[in-house]
């Protein structure tokens, strides 16, 4: 398809570990439709993750490969779709220089997300400085290629929201016709990021130890659906149980492809007679089969690792065309091009 009049997209992932299946349900299902009819950058933001992971290179590392893979064997279609590491983006790191002075250290705490990460990591005053300002550097990963679109889970929309504040006060500072960056929009899938975890408690995460990963075996699988939260007040079959909040009823809403037969279960289990056992055994199934190609994939990829590298180089190197370009025009417009 000739791509030259859609809409552009940027999305990326922080490469801290596997993909689970919030991911799936969260970006990794939204890219594949989404490729067919846009241009779609994916970075791997291993910068970002060194913000907060600067003492531990090969955990950054070995999630980029990771997370290739994943998207990859989500359905991910390097032909359709640019996936490209951001380290390897020389006009990033320069552009976010230039963006660092259109923010204030008193906007930089103010973000919600930040903040909230802050809290979750212990850094309080003691945050890296990386850290801090990771916002202007996404501003920076997101506005060098120009997308009209971004999709993010919900804890990311205050990023956008500081990337369009930039948008508007370098377009402000630095004018030119046309203006050099325009506004972007989030995109927040159906399910956001909003897939709990298997213990009922957050969201799921991989560093909570609550998900399920792409990479999960059949066994695994089992295993953790078996330790799902369900209704804790529904002891016996027989009792009536709860579906709201019960984290069976939501897997089992989004994954199975039955939704009839799952209107039927819900009802039968308000009213008693439905066993957690015999639901779990049924979402064990589903999963499964939602996993099973995907691990098929997985594991083809992980031994054949040239392919993929090949895959990044490829995406990185046109990545890093578009981005230069946009630096060239931003620099221009700042009037910092001495020499062209
Ligand atoms: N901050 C995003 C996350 O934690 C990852 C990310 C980095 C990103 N750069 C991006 C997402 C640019 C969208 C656009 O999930």
């Amino acid at each position: 398809m000739d791509k030259d009049n859609v809409q552009t997209i940027l999305t990326g992932d922080r490469p801290t570990g596997k993909l689970h299946l919030g991911h799936l349900v969260g970006s990794l299902k939204n890219r594949v439709e989404l490729q067919d009819s846009h241009k779609q950058f994916v970075m791997i933001a291993d910068v970002q993750a060194l913000t907060d992971n600067a003492d531990n290179p090969e955990k950054v590392r070995s999630s980029v490969f990771e997370v290739a893979v994943d998207n990859l064997a989500a359905g991910l279609n390097p032909q359709k779709s640019t996936l490209f590491i951001q380290s390897e983006i020389t006009a990033l790191p320069e552009l976010f220089t230039y963006f660092l002075n259109l923010v204030t250290l008193a906007r930089l705490k103010r973000n919600p997300t930040v903040k909230n990460e802050m809290k979750e990591k212990g850094f309080d005053e003691d945050v890296p400085a990386g850290f801090l300002a990771y916002p202007v550097s996404q501003a920076a990963d997101i506005l060098a290629f120009k997308p009209t679109l971004v999709p993010v889970g919900e804890d990311q929309l205050p990023m956008i929201e500081q990337t369009n504040e930039i948008v508007e006060k370098f377009n402000r500072l630095y004018p030119s016709e046309p203006p050099v960056f325009n506004k972007v929009k989030a995109m927040v899938p159906e399910h956001g990021a909003r897939l709990p975890g298997i213990d009922g408690k957050g969201k799921a995460s991989k560093s909570l130890g609550n998900a399920i990963l792409l990479s999960d075996s059949n066994e695994e699988i089992e295993e953790k659906v078996m330790k799902m939260y369900t209704d804790p007040e529904h002891i016996n079959v027989d009792q009536p149980g709860k579906v709201e909040g019960n984290v069976v009823f939501t897997y089992l809403d989004i994954f199975d492809p039955n939704k009839d037969q799952v209107a039927q279960l819900k009802e039968q289990y308000q009213k008693g007679g439905l066993g957690d056992v015999e639901l779990k055994k049924r979402l064990t199934k589903v999963l499964q089969d939602v996993i099973e190609p995907i691990r098929e994939k997985r594991e083809y990829l992980s031994k054949n690792p040239d392919e993929v590298m090949k895959i990044l180089e490829k995406g990185t190197e046109e990545a890093q065309k578009v981005a230069q370009k946009t630096l060239e025009e931003a620099k221009a417009a700042m009037k910092i091009n001495y020499f062209t």
